[in-house]
Order: C-alpha cells, then structure tokens, then sequence
C-alpha cells in the first residue's frame, strides 16, 4: 500500500453532558462552602457563563462515546471502518488500560489499534497531529481523535480561583487518508520546567493517592505564557504551510479564557467574528475543548468545506501547539 499524501477531517462530533451549571449555580454551591464567587466576576475575567458536569458512573470514555458517533456519522463511516483510535484525555477512566481501548470497546469494535495521549489542554491538538502523520506515513486509512474529559472529578471545590474554571465534555474528528490536503501543517512544544503552574501533583503507590489529586494552577503565569506561545505556534505553522494570516478563515483556539483568545485574535489582525468561541457554554474542557467547538462551529453552518482553519492548544506540561488544515 502507497501512503496517501494528505489526512483530512471528514466528519466531527461533540457531546457535553446534560447537567448544566450556570455561573449563578456555581456561586451558590461556593456560597454553602463559605466561599464567595459572582457571575460578574467569572464572566468579565474569562467569559464563562456556564459548565457541564458528568452524572457520578460517567467516565470520560462515555462522553467521548457520544462525541465519537455524532463524528462517525457525519463522516458517513461505521465503528468498523476505524483503524485507528486516539483519546486524548488527561481524565482517563483508569490508570490503565487506555480510554481509547475503553472506547473501542463500548463501540463495539476490535483490533484496531488505540491509545490516549496526554499533553493535558494541547492534547487534541497533539492527536490531530499523531494521526495525520500515522496516516501520512500509511500506518491508518480511517482515524478517530478524540478529546475527552471529566475535570470534575478533579478539581478543588475549595479553591475559587480553579474550580469556576472547568467543566466535563469530548469532542471528536474522523481523519481519512485523502488525495487532497486536510492537514497542512502542525507545530508542537512543551517546556518542562513549567510543570508546577498547572498540575495534578498526586499519584498512585502501594494502593493509595499519594499527594495531592485535585488541580492546582497558577493563572496569572499560565495566563502570560499562554498569550505568548498561541501567537509564535501561530505564526510556525502558517510559515510551515506557506499560507499567511490572511488565509485563516477561522481561529479555534484552547477555549480557557476570552481574554487569552481575544488577544490571540488581536496578535494575528484576525477580527473577532473569525474567532470561534464556545467557552461560554462549557468554561475550559481541557482536551475536549477544540473538537468541541469546531464541531458547534462546523454544524452552526460557520465553518464550510474549504474553509482555512487555525486550531490551537495550550496547557499543563507546559504544552502548547497548532494544527493548519482545510476543511
Ligand atoms: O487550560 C489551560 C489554560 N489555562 C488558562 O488559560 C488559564 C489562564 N489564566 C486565567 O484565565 C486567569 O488568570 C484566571 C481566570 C485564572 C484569573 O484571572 P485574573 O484576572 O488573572 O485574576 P487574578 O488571579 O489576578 O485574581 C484577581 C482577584 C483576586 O483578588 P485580589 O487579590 O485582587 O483581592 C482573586 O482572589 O480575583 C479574585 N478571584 C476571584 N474572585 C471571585 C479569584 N478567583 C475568583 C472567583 N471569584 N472565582
């Protein structure tokens, strides 16, 4: 078998759980806790209105389930068509085996191969990227990439300045090997020596949770890193795919903050209604959070085939990365 030249996106998909929790909800469980909070707060410093949260015995490879139908249908494709499964997750249903084995199995398929990656808010990103070059080198013809979590379950209801912050959902791709481009570029980094502003510092030894398992993260310094690397990814990977940012027809950033992605925007001279923003209605999904919003911004109608999309991811690691395609 030759390796096809291109990956391209052939179907997308998303779910978000049916408990919603409104800034006005949040602040009244943080209110039973003695801790204060206000919708006007929360919206005017990261432009979250809303999160949802997974039912207690919903795991991130339910959501992602959901997430990875709705893709599979619009690529017009059947769970057996799958060679290849990737989950991005930093919420994995175990320690081990995978989400993706997880998943593949809860869609009822065998064999193929699967497994999650972590790179934490990056990760779909980083998924999208590991796909389109398996596929590229002829190692998968139909691919799955998934981002899928329940932050939920991990963060620190006594910590307000976290736990507004973060809400559960998955969103998915079909990737098909293809004669025309798709995937144009990508560009990926992480820097190490910023493990502690965003971590889970915990970890499992000898049957119990050693150290801390809730999120800790210090915004102000993801916050500056993050304005940063969204605008150098940027620009690399336009650079790499010989295209300018008068190409982009739509910019999908990780949806953390408003503020962060607004300035992204600025940084690129792209006006805002070319800025997809969905965290509003979801808060920062981690993972899930760019599937998520391409598939509302490709089934609203806004995102057309052919379409330039600029997607990109930042976060724990520190991570961060772009992905160019047409879709
Ligand atoms: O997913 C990976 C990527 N993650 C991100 O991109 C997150 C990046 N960081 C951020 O989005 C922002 O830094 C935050 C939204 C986390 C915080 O916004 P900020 O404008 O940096 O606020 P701050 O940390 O400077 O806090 C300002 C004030 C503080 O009070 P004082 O010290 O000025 O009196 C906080 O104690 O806001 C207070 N505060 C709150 N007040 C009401 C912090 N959290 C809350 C809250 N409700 N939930």
């Amino acid at each position: 078998m030759t390796a096809p030249l291109h990956s391209r996106i052939t179907g997308t998909g998303s779910h978000l759980p049916p408990r919603r929790l409104s800034n006005d909800d949040m602040t009244a469980m943080l209110a039973a806790r003695g801790i204060e909070t206000s919708d006007a707060w929360i919206v005017e410093r990261t432009g979250i209105r809303a999160r949802h949260f997974a039912a207690d015995g919903i795991n991130a490879s339910d959501l992602a389930l959901q997430a990875a139908r709705h893709a599979l249908e619009a690529a017009g494709r059947t769970a057996a068509d799958l060679d290849l499964i990737i989950v991005a997750t930093s919420t994995p249903d175990m320690v081990f085996p995978s989400t993706a084995a997880i998943l593949q199995h809860k869609l009822g398929v065998a064999g193929c191969a699967a497994f999650d990656l972590q790179a934490v808010c990056s990760g779909f990103v980083y998924a999208l990227s590991v796909a389109d070059a398996m596929v590229r080198a002829g190692s998968a013809r139909c691919a799955l990439v998934v981002g899928a979590e329940v932050f939920s379950r991990i963060l620190d209801f006594n910590d307000r300045t976290t736990c507004v912050l973060f809400g559960d959902g998955a969103g998915a791709v079909v990737l098909e090997a293809s004669e025309t481009p798709g995937i144009l570029a990508s560009d990926l980094h992480a820097d190490g020596r910023h493990v502690g502003i965003l971590c889970v510092p915990g970890t499992v030894s000898g049957g119990q949770v050693l150290g801390d398992p809730l999120l800790k993260m210090d915004g102000q310094a993801v916050f500056k890193l993050a304005v940063g690397v969204l605008e150098s990814a940027a620009r690399a990977v336009l650079a790499k795919a010989g295209r300018t940012e008068e190409d982009i027809d739509w910019l999908i950033p990780h949806q953390a903050n408003i503020r962060i992605m607004n300035g992204t925007a600025k940084k690129l001279k792209l006006p805002s209604d070319k800025l997809v923003v969905t965290v509003d209605e979801h808060g920062n999904t981690s993972a899930a959070s760019v599937p998520l919003a391409l598939d509302v911004a490709v089934r609203s109608g806004r995102v057309q085939r052919g379409d330039t999309v600029l997607l990109e991811g930042v976060g724990g690691g520190f991570t961060w990365g772009a992905v160019l395609l047409d879709f």
